[in-house]
């Protein structure tokens, strides 16, 4: 425990600190801009997609621990209340912690209540499809709103996904997702493949 909570302080200095840099550069760009720009554009700065990278990479990894030692220690049906009581207060703290707001969102949705796309994340998702479907790379992305940075990146599916959000009979046994249900009724968040496109990260960053 010691130890978790001296590496969030670590990791508090750090992107603390990140943070202090990247909005002085970018205090100074505003001021050649426009004063009111209601339309978000894309911005290519390498600071906020690196920083956006890193608390993605931290908070999936992270979660992904938490949700392997779950299935470890009490098996799939373990690992389906430990998601549904953990992953949102996990990306609550991880939130405070890099002073951002985090959130997953798909266009298959499981949470019905955390996870719905807002109309700039739809875009986003929809995006990131079509790149898929024309076989070409999807990056992360950065879009400046006014006060505030947009940062979006993929979340593929890997083999451990596909026990809960595989092919029912094939992937899911059906006594978990008799489980899933339990909790979820209207899930839609089943039928991926290995490396499939499951969600996005949003993440939202102060100026
Ligand atoms: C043990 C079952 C289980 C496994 C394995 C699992 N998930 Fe989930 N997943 C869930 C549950 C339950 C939720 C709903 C969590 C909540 O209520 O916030 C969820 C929610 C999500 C969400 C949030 C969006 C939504 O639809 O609610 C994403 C994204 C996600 N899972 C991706 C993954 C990825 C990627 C993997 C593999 C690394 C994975 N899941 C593995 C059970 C699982």
């Amino acid at each position: 425990m010691k130890k978790v909570i001296l590496s969030l302080i670590v990791l508090l200095v750090i992107f603390g600190s990140c943070k202090n840099d990247t909005s002085k550069k970018v205090e100074g760009q505003k001021s050649t801009t426009e004063e009111v720009k209601v339309e978000k554009k894309a911005v290519d700065s390498p600071n906020y997609i690196q920083e956006g990278v890193k608390i993605a990479k931290s908070t999936g990894k992270t979660l992904k621990g938490k949700l392997k030692a779950a299935i470890h220690e009490g098996g799939l049906v373990n690992g389906i209340k430990v998601c549904n009581v953990t992953a949102q207060k996990l990306m609550d703290s991880m939130s405070v912690v890099h002073n951002v707001k985090i959130k997953r969102t798909s266009l298959k949705l499981r949470n019905l209540k955390n996870a719905a796309p807002n109309q700039e994340e739809l875009a986003i998702l929809s995006q990131y499809h079509k790149q898929i479907a024309q076989g070409n790379q999807i990056k992360p992305i950065v879009k400046e709103a006014k006060d505030e940075i947009h940062f979006f990146a993929p979340i593929f599916i890997d083999k451990v996904c596909l026990n809960c959000h595989g092919v029912i009979g094939q992937d899911i046994k059906p006594e978990t997702y008799k489980e899933v249900k339990k909790f979820y009724p209207k899930d839609e968040a089943i039928n991926y493949k290995e490396g499939d496109l499951r969600a996005i990260w949003s993440i939202v960053m102060k100026k």
